[in-house]
């Protein structure tokens, strides 16, 4: 068998609540959510940067994949122009993703439009431009999707120069503007971010990444001291210990960035999936879905 009984058994069950309940009620864990809170599957299929094994990275053109697959998020990363505008970029200079050169943060939004975003990653995709984060909640809108959610990592990094102070204001008030506030969670590597956001909206989901040489510690510390919904750590820290403290906390884990399906089954089997607000974070949702359907 591929997956434990209870784990398939979980990822089978249409109706999930009473699964979950059932997982959490025989671990003395008080249920998290209600039904009503509940995304259809229980575990969350996250589309990283779009789905960038798909499609070239954080474009229109990776989102719009993510949302025809059905992915229940869509992972992105934000920074800010000179003049600014909040941009979806991961890195903060152009070379590695577009046919420009330079910093995001030394470059006005019109400069940036100049180069393709699409074509380093095929000649298919030449023509796309880097997105604003008010022009890719004007794709979810436009594609009618009222389930999908944002993940926006806050790439702010307090060293680095050129970023406003008020980085998390900025994206809250699009947010604000968009209605879109309750349709995202706001992660970052930069936790007082997170604390920030919450302070500033408290309505505001917020997951707690962790990445690096050394895995955190103590994550479920990690995520209360910074008021963070979820943890989201590198998937090299992820071990049995961490997913059962952290459920045993109430505490949701979605490691990143899972691309094979051996990796996604051994998270799978080490319980992901069965608590409500888990998820995976992977380059190609596809397989993701795939496997959940085939375990059906
Ligand atoms: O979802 C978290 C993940 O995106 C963090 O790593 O470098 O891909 O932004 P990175
Ligand atoms: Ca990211």
């Amino acid at each position: 068998m591929r997956f434990p009984s209870l784990r398939l058994a979980c990822l089978r069950v249409i109706g999930i609540s009473f699964c979950i309940m059932g997982v959490l009620g025989s671990q003395g864990i008080g249920v998290a959510a209600t039904a009503t809170e509940r995304t259809p599957r229980p575990l969350e299929v996250h589309a990283h940067r779009g789905g960038a094994g798909l499609a070239p990275e954080n474009t229109l053109a990776a989102f719009r994949k993510g949302m025809e697959l059905g992915a229940d998020a869509l992972e992105m990363d934000l920074h800010v122009t000179r003049d600014g505008e909040v941009v979806v970029i991961h890195d903060e200079t152009l070379e590695r993703t577009t046919n420009g050169m330079g910093s995001v943060a030394d470059l006005t939004l019109e400069e940036l439009k100049r180069w393709d975003a699409g074509g380093k990653f095929s000649p298919a995709f030449r023509g796309e431009r880097l997105p604003t984060l008010r022009e890719v909640i004007a794709l979810v809108k436009a594609a009618g999707n009222t389930r999908i959610r944002l993940d926006l990592e806050l790439k702010y990094a307090p060293d680095r120069p050129g970023q406003p102070e008020d980085f998390e204001q900025r994206v809250l008030e699009i947010l604000r503007e968009t209605g879109f506030v309750l349709r995202v969670n706001v992660i970052s590597f930069h936790h007082p971010s997170l604390a920030t956001m919450r302070a500033l909206e408290p309505r505001i989901r917020t997951g707690l990444l962790a990445g690096g040489r050394q895995a955190p510690q103590d994550p479920v510390a990690l995520v209360r001291r910074y008021h963070a919904d979820y943890y989201s750590p590198s998937v090299r820290h992820v071990t049995p210990e961490v997913v059962a403290a952290l459920h045993r906390a109430g505490i949701p884990i979605a490691p990143w960035t899972v691309n094979e399906e051996t990796e996604m089954r051994r998270l799978i089997d080490l319980g992901i999936g069965t608590f409500a607000g888990d998820g995976i974070v992977t380059d190609y949702p596809d397989r993701l879905l795939t496997l959940l359907k085939a375990s059906r």
